[in-house]
């Protein structure tokens, strides 16, 4: 029997047998053949289970699993509920699976229960769940945050003590009472220039982590109304510096960050940014706001600066947003970018539900991945459906297997 003292060194180190894992040979997700070979187009790979490389990421298939905050972390650790819950995906075929915003500082997180990445205590949670997926062949990316003036608020289904929140340190490129979200929002303080440098900085000490822990690609959150689009938004950016004003001076952060990520990140492996292409306001608000022009000309920037993929959303950047939500509603954005930025490779978001439906967006050229999220919340064998609807015999979990009929 174990002593105490050796009990509780076994605790916190974790025992290597609990690492143990039944190969994969080949990836769940992988095209095998397909289901029924006499239908029509059978002796094609449908292009959603064509494997997917960029640098030196090799996909399995195209879906991705999109950044999705679970609002379940304490001081911003991920914990067994976030191995169970990205694990998941990995088991059932994800080609990808891009773990939720994560703070690279702690005021930039949207509530206290948000994951983190600003300390390299984080490193050894986010490594056990890269590890993990990777022992099941797929592929793992963590989206680097900062929730700029939507910070310090509440999660949704807890609460947490007062003193866990940040109220007086809600930063934005701008700040005051009128720069809040809305009345329930708080009001953001502007970031001086050397406070700019410093939350660039942080972004990429957080690349440094995601290397260190084993992951495959960084995803950088400029999307939503957080702190990347609130610079590039001139509804949210009133400075009058350097980052503020032109379209070249709002985007100046973002190029920054990217600059500083793609510093810290081993040049082999691909860097993802995630936008949103349009506030939404154009029919709402007067004067000027963001929009799928300025996206793509920022998008061009991006690639120059060593972007490998844009993610592309729309939203959240302004209350009056007007989001008219159908299947496949962001895909023209998509579109756009890939059109316009040859080289750029782009992953689609927004309610695209069945393979049909992301098979098409692949065939029609418009994206070269296909980001998921409510589909995984629902179904977390999404890939596997997806595969089923075309005719696609999808590779299974060895231990999964004999689930398939
Ligand atoms: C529960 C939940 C959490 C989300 N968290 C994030 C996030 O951390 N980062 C992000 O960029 N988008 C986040 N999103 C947006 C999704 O990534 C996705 O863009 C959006 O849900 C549209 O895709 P869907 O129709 O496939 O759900 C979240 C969405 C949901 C449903």
């Amino acid at each position: 029997m174990s002593s105490p003292i050796t009990y509780e060194r076994e605790r916190l180190l974790g025992y290597p047998q609990e690492r143990f894992h039944i190969e994969q040979p080949v990836a769940p997700g992988t095209y095998l053949g397909p289901i029924d070979p006499s239908k029509p187009g059978a002796d094609k790979i449908p292009l959603l289970f064509q494997p997917f490389q960029v640098k030196d990421l090799t996909l399995a298939n195209r879906v991705v699993v999109a950044p999705m905050c679970m609002y379940s972390a304490k001081d911003g650790f991920m914990t067994n509920f976030h191995l169970a819950h990205l694990g998941s995906f990995a088991i059932h075929g994800a080609g990808l699976v891009i773990a939720e915003a994560s703070a690279v500082e702690p005021r930039g997180r949207i509530s206290p229960q948000d994951v983190g990445i600003w300390s390299d205590d984080h490193i050894h949670k986010l490594k056990e769940i890269a590890d993990f997926i990777h022992s099941q062949g797929s592929k793992m990316g963590i989206q680097l945050a900062h929730a700029g003036r939507k910070a310090s608020m509440d999660p949704p289904y807890s609460a947490p003590p007062k003193s866990e929140y940040w109220a007086d340190d809600v930063v934005a490129p701008s700040g005051g009472e009128a720069l809040k979200w809305d009345e329930n929002f708080l009001a953001p303080r502007e970031l001086s220039v050397e406070e700019i440098h410093q939350v660039i900085k942080a972004f990429g000490a957080a690349a440094v982590r995601a290397t260190k822990a084993g992951l495959d690609t960084v995803e950088i959150h400029g999307a939503h109304g957080y702190l990347i689009h609130n610079f590039l938004s001139p509804v949210t950016n009133k400075r009058t510096d350097s980052y503020g004003g032109s379209l070249e001076n709002r985007a100046r952060f973002l190029l920054e960050v990217i600059k500083e990520v793609r510093e810290n990140f081993p040049k082999e492996k691909p860097i993802f940014v995630r936008v949103s292409a349009s506030d939404l306001v154009e029919d709402v608000i007067d004067g000027p706001s963001w929009d799928i022009e300025q996206t793509v000309k920022v998008a061009k920037w991006a690639k120059d600066a060593g972007v490998d993929v844009f993610h592309v959303s729309s939203g959240g950047n302004v209350a009056q947003q007007k989001i008219n939500a159908f299947p496949g509603y962001q895909v023209p954005f998509a579109e756009r970018v890939k059109k316009e930025v040859p080289g750029l490779y782009v992953a689609a978001v927004g309610i695209i539900t069945s393979g049909q439906q992301a098979e098409e967006v692949l065939a029609q050229e418009k994206a070269d991945l296909i980001a998921v999220a409510r589909g995984f919340l629902r179904d977390p064998h999404f890939v596997l459906n997806a595969a089923k609807e075309l005719n696609v015999k999808a590779k299974y979990s060895q231990q999964y297997e004999r689930g398939r009929r």
